[in-house]
């Protein structure tokens, strides 16, 4: 069990099963854009360490770059998102893949996916690491998924608790 700030939190997704799923949504990835030099975005904070274990299995010339939005204060959805880092790469007329940590009411991704199709590219897709299908408001679609999980809060393994948790190498839920 981890405690952060008063609040308890246990085990959930193990660094193995993690580890798995990332591996194998590498490969697919590899397989869907074969010939291709797709541009990989993270969104910060929370997809750092799955960007980092996702792109070393995927085998293809890849580059990668960051964007940060936040919409989140704690554990909850404010229902506004805004812009704290924008993107400075040129993605016109490139394969886009934006990769989230957890997609929970969408809000968050229907707003990047606005930002990114501004910018013309190619084509754009979604992987991400969590979904949450009962916090789902938005009309979006996440190609691929890692894991769908139930509407509980969770941290580790990019995921924070009020900027805490991050580091953890499992995925732990709220008890
Ligand atoms: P959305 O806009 O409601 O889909 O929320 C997306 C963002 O909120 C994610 O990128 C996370 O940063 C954060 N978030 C949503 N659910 C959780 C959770 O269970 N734990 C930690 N962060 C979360
Ligand atoms: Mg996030």
């Amino acid at each position: 069990m981890v405690q952060i700030k008063g609040k308890q939190f246990i085990p959930f997704i193990s660094e193995k099963e993690l580890l798995q799923r990332v591996s194998e949504l590498g490969q697919q990835i590899t397989a869907d854009y074969k010939g291709t030099s797709p541009v990989m975005i993270g969104i910060l904070n929370g997809a750092f360490m799955f960007l980092s274990d996702l792109s070393k299995h995927i085998d293809l010339s890849v580059e990668i770059s960051f964007m940060k939005v936040s919409s989140y204060v704690s554990m909850s959805s404010t229902g506004k998102v805004r812009s704290l880092l924008g993107l400075e790469k040129d993605i016109m007329d490139r394969d886009v893949i934006i990769v989230e940590d957890i997609v929970d009411t969408g809000l968050s991704m229907a707003y990047i996916l606005e930002r990114i199709k501004e910018k013309k590219p190619h084509s754009i897709q979604v992987v991400s690491l969590l979904l949450k299908p009962d916090a789902l408001s938005e009309n979006i679609t996440v190609k691929y998924i890692g894991f769908k999980i139930p509407d509980k809060f969770v941290i580790g393994y990019g995921l924070d608790y009020d900027g805490y948790g991050r580091n953890l190498k499992e995925v732990y839920q709220l008890k």
